[in-house]
């Protein structure tokens, strides 16, 4: 039998602690509280008041149900105010990331509270071990940590030192899952699964802002649109606080030494501003006031949508040329926006198939009510199939999706250049993958596919993804050489076509891959390093993040194949030590094990 909880202690009423409170509130608990001083308890208080009328508005708590469980809770400060925490059977500690003040406040708690009763930090990176050592009893110390916003995300990682003893993580394990929460057991290493994964991301997110790659909101956009996360890296930082943001990256990386995880230099020019996130009203994003999520315009909110002071070059006709599944998803993207579409094929066949799997798709959407009959027919219409690059001539713009060959591109693109207008704009679809041959291996990025025409100023990168009639997200993607004004045209375009245009320059991954694809290492690094089972790791970031799918969910999804080749990509242009693929991963793919396609990859499908 696991122990029964009725009166828990929190510690620190900030963005974390008032949100524990209201998980143990609500769950029928007596929650004591204490905070600094008498200030901070007003403000905790608020928190936890906005945070439950809240609920109530949107139908999830009733107003019987917030005053019964605000009636739960007794608030007390200073140091003297730990007293009240004298008869609880558990104190969680949520002051902020700091070690000395943790060993201090578990130091005084030590004393305070019953020989039997549980102390747990809800420290996100710091060793655990430390913190309990500081107290005359180290067994009964335990890691509980909460994700944010605590109410509403299930994960809990239950932190087992190697002194804490078996019944205190059991019971502590119950306890979560009594409170409705995934607890998972992990050991004492910074980050434990989540932030470990989670803050690598966060960081290089942070770095490509600060190198000035692309703005904050199209990264933001590029990771919600592109794969599906509840929130992109810089909003993310925000809602965390950068103050723990930086805590967090400074103690990973003093740990494990890992350069990716050495804070970004304006994480601490923002934090010595006191451009805290969220909590401070400004952060990379400026809110309507301290602890509002409302974003507000400021001097960095871009006005409109293209380049300032590029003119666009009008587009009517557009052409497309391959007929796999990238190119047939952009030709009925095309028409089902209105345009005239040309789409050549290498032959006959081909080109009737890419139209059949157009027309499949229409009727689809016919089915599902998504689409007028009327309109399906009327996209159909605009569409021409064609064998002959010649019937490309008069289109205002050209849309590339062949075989991920550089010498496949190149020959089309010296093809579109002796036939496509003068001022048509040559798009590829490319990923700038690497492609290894027997004898070589050849990277192709967007300026390849420029250099071999006589208008590099033309030729720019449409990075739409799969299925493409789906997916909202287009990378739009400039060389050194691509005009601002086929950029912004780009831009407009995709807009036009109903999807989310993310401005970028022309490195490997562009924005999406290069973000997610060193995560997904990182993921295989620690099943490697046997810190956690595959399992554990997909219920974290699934259940602590609120991300779709789990790293090894998602590395099964795109094959092992593919990711071990976008890997080695990214580890070829930017020479990082921590973007080299995992061991792991070359073995599962070298015994054939490429994910869902094959029944097997890193889990095995029925
Ligand atoms: N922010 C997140 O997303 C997140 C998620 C999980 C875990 N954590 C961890 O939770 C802990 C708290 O982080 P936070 O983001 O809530 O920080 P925060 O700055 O929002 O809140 C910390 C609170 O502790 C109070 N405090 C400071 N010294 C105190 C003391 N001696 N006694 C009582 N209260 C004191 C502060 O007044 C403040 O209200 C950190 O260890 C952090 O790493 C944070």
């Amino acid at each position: 039998m696991s122990r029964e909880f009725t009166k828990v202690g929190v510690i620190g009423l900030g963005t974390m602690g008032a949100g524990i409170v209201e998980v143990f509130a609500r769950n029928g608990i007596e929650v004591v509280a204490v905070e600094v001083d008498d200030a901070a308890v007003v403000r905790g208080r608020g928190i936890l008041e906005h945070s439950t009328a809240r609920a109530v508005s949107r139908g999830k708590l009733t107003p019987e149900d917030r005053t019964a469980l605000l009636g739960r809770l007794r608030l007390s400060s200073g140091l003297d105010g730990l007293a009240a925490l004298a008869d609880c059977q558990l104190v969680v500690e949520a002051v902020p990331e700091d070690l000395e003040l943790k060993k201090q406040i578990f130091a005084r708690v030590d004393r305070i509270v019953t020989e039997d009763a549980i102390l747990a930090t809800n420290t996100s990176s710091l060793s655990v071990t430390e913190i309990a050592v500081a107290t005359s009893n180290p067994k009964r110390v335990v890691g509980m940590h909460f994700f944010n916003p605590a109410p509403v995300l299930q994960l809990v990682e239950v932190i087992r030192t190697v002194v804490t003893q078996d019944s205190v993580f059991e019971d502590v394990r119950a306890l979560a899952e009594r409170l409705g929460k995934r607890p998972v057991i992990v050991a004492d290493k910074a980050g434990f699964i989540a932030n470990a994964l989670l803050f690598g991301y966060l960081n290089h997110a942070v770095s490509m802002y600060e190198a000035r790659y692309a703005t904050r909101e199209d990264i933001d956009a590029a990771m919600r649109l592109g794969c599906g996360l509840p929130m992109g890296p810089l909003a993310l930082m925000n809602l965390i606080g950068l103050d723990t943001a930086y805590e967090i990256l400074d103690t990973m990386y003093r740990q494990g030494r890992d350069r990716l995880h050495a804070p970004s230099p304006i994480l601490r020019q923002l934090v010595s501003a006191g451009l805290k996130g969220r909590k401070a009203g400004r952060g990379f994003y400026t809110y309507a006031e301290p602890g509002s999520s409302q974003v507000v315009r400021d001097a960095l909110t871009p006005n409109g949508v293209g380049v300032p002071g590029a003119s666009l070059r009008p587009v009517g006709k557009v052409g497309v040329v391959g007929s796999g599944t990238m190119a047939t998803g952009i030709i009925e993207v095309f028409a089902r926006a209105g345009y005239a579409v040309t789409f050549v094929a290498r032959t006959q066949e081909k080109a009737a198939a890419a139209a059949a799997a157009v027309a499949r798709s229409l009727g689809k959407a016919v089915d599902r009510g998504r689409l007028p009959a009327e309109d399906a027919a009327a996209a159909a219409g605009r569409m021409t199939g064609s064998t002959s690059h010649a019937d490309l001539g008069d289109a205002d713009l050209v849309v590339e999706a062949v075989v991920e060959e550089l010498a496949a591109k190149q020959e089309l693109f010296r093809t579109l250049d002796t036939v496509c207008r003068p001022g048509a704009i040559l798009a590829t679809t490319t990923t700038t993958t690497t492609t290894t041959t027997t004898t070589t291996t050849s990277s192709l990025s967007v300026i390849d596919c420029a250099v071999v025409t006589s208008r590099p100023e033309d030729v720019v990168g449409m990075h739409f993804f799969n299925p493409a009639t789906v997916m909202k997200l287009v990378e739009v993607v400039s060389t050194v050489s691509t005009s601002p004004d086929v950029a912004a045209t780009v831009v407009e375009l995709s807009t036009r076509v109903g999807k989310h245009p993310v401005a970028c320059g022309d490195r490997s991954g562009f924005l999406v891959n290069a973000l997610l694809f060193p995560y997904l290492n990182d993921a295989v690094k620690m099943l490697e390093a046997h810190y956690a089972s595959a399992e554990d790791i997909d219920t974290a970031m699934r259940t602590g993040c609120g991300y779709p799918l789990g790293p090894f969910e998602l590395l099964d999804v795109v094959g092992l194949d593919v990711s071990l080749a976008i890997q080695r990509e990214l580890y070829l242009e930017f020479r990082e030590r921590g973007f080299a693929p995992s061991p792991l991963l070359e073995q599962l793919v070298t015994a054939g094990y490429l994910g869902r396609k094959t029944g097997r990859g890193f889990h095995t499908y029925a």
